[in-house]
């Protein structure tokens, strides 16, 4: 049995940092596993010109200790009064990497998203034009629409849609919770990668509804019934290219979590490369680890991989702490509800 994995240094290519004392409390648990990740711009107000960005990047790196390399990579909020030149230039320059999709109300911090999708495709033109992707959080809002169909009916109202009417258009379908998803992305060879979270490919909907309500499993989109998390395993095991990480570890204070009306985000910064070894250990795919975590994500987003490498050992179940600190309060881990037994060699 493989008691030891030396890897290529992973990178995450979906992570929510927020700013001031958060940032600085959530930044280290990212940057000690971690290269590069791209950053969501969904702060208040959200990041949405080169300004905000460049503004946002140089706070990250304020915020980063000393002793820890990590290149942020930055994204900008969509609206529809975005400029298309104002991002041809940001992208231009290495600032932008990506430009990141919230349909108005999708989930946290995404009242300023995109209500009418003919106002933005002058920007999605350039963006096609220059190979900038378009991040997408891909769930409709429409009230009438059952939590659990809305990224399934998202595919067929908003995505593909757009797909056919921007051609050339790179999409990152982010944070894959359905089948329907897998399938899409599978069905489309070129130009169309999906980033898939820690999480979705372990809990299931039981596990935020069964047994009591457990806030720290509620995140958007919301996890989908066995079917799907086991699809998303396979499709994250499978080495196709399409499929990368994308952590989507979304910090929030325990009393914002617990609550009458709890925010959505799982953390799982810390833990995220042990729950992930135990994963593909599980289904006999750990040489497959190294294309999902540290592969396929470089070669969708055209940069090299990272030149350094971490190493994973197997043995006694890691102690991770059940909270970090931070100086807004307490932020729970995400609990995989089993043992780790890789952790990152230091
Ligand atoms: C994210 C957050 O908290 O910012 N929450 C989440 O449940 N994933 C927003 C998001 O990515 O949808
Ligand atoms: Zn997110």
């Amino acid at each position: 049995m493989t008691q030891r994995l030396t890897i290529r240094r992973p990178d995450d290519w979906h992570l929510h940092l927020r700013d001031g004392a958060m940032l600085a409390g959530v930044l280290p648990e990212t940057a000690r596993d971690f290269a590069r990740a791209i950053i969501m711009p969904n702060l208040v107000p959200p990041v949405v010109t080169a300004q905000d960005a460049a503004d946002y990047r140089a706070r990250i790196l304020a915020a980063l200790p000393e002793d820890m390399a990590f290149t942020p990579l930055m994204t900008l909020y969509l609206t529809e009064e975005t400029d298309p030149k104002d991002v041809a230039a940001a992208h231009a320059s290495g600032l932008v990497s990506a430009v990141k999709l919230y349909p108005a109300g999708a989930t946290t911090n995404s009242a300023s998203g995109v209500q009418d999708f003919d106002k933005v495709r002058g920007v999605l033109e350039t963006m096609a034009g220059i190979g900038c992707p378009l991040c997408v959080h891909g769930e409709v809002t429409d009230p009438e629409v059952d939590i659990f169909d809305r990224e399934a009916v998202f595919i067929d109202r908003v995505l593909d849609p757009i797909r056919r009417a921007v051609p050339g258009l790179r999409v990152v379908m982010e944070h894959l919770t359905t089948a329907d998803g897998v399938d899409y992305v599978r069905a489309h060879e070129t130009g169309l990668g999906a980033t898939i979270t820690t999480h979705h490919l372990i809990i299931t909907r039981n596990h935020i509804l069964v047994g009591g309500i457990k806030p720290h499993y509620y995140c958007l989109p919301v996890a989908k019934r066995a079917r799907h998390r086991d699809a998303l395993v396979a499709a994250a095991t499978s080495g196709d290219a399409r499929f990368f990480l994308g952590t989507d570890s979304a910090p929030h204070s325990d009393p914002t979590k617990e609550s009458a009306c709890g925010c959505a985000g799982i953390f799982s910064a810390t833990n995220t490369l042990s729950c992930l070894a135990e994963v593909f250990e599980r289904e006999g795919a750990l040489d497959r680890l190294e294309a999902f975590a540290s592969l396929n994500g470089p070669a969708f987003y055209r940069l090299a991989p990272n030149a350094e490498t971490i190493t994973l050992v197997k043995g006694a179940p890691v102690a991770f702490p059940d909270k970090i600190a931070t100086g807004v309060g307490p932020v729970t881990l995400f609990d995989p509800g089993f043992p780790l037994h890789w952790r990152v060699e230091r």
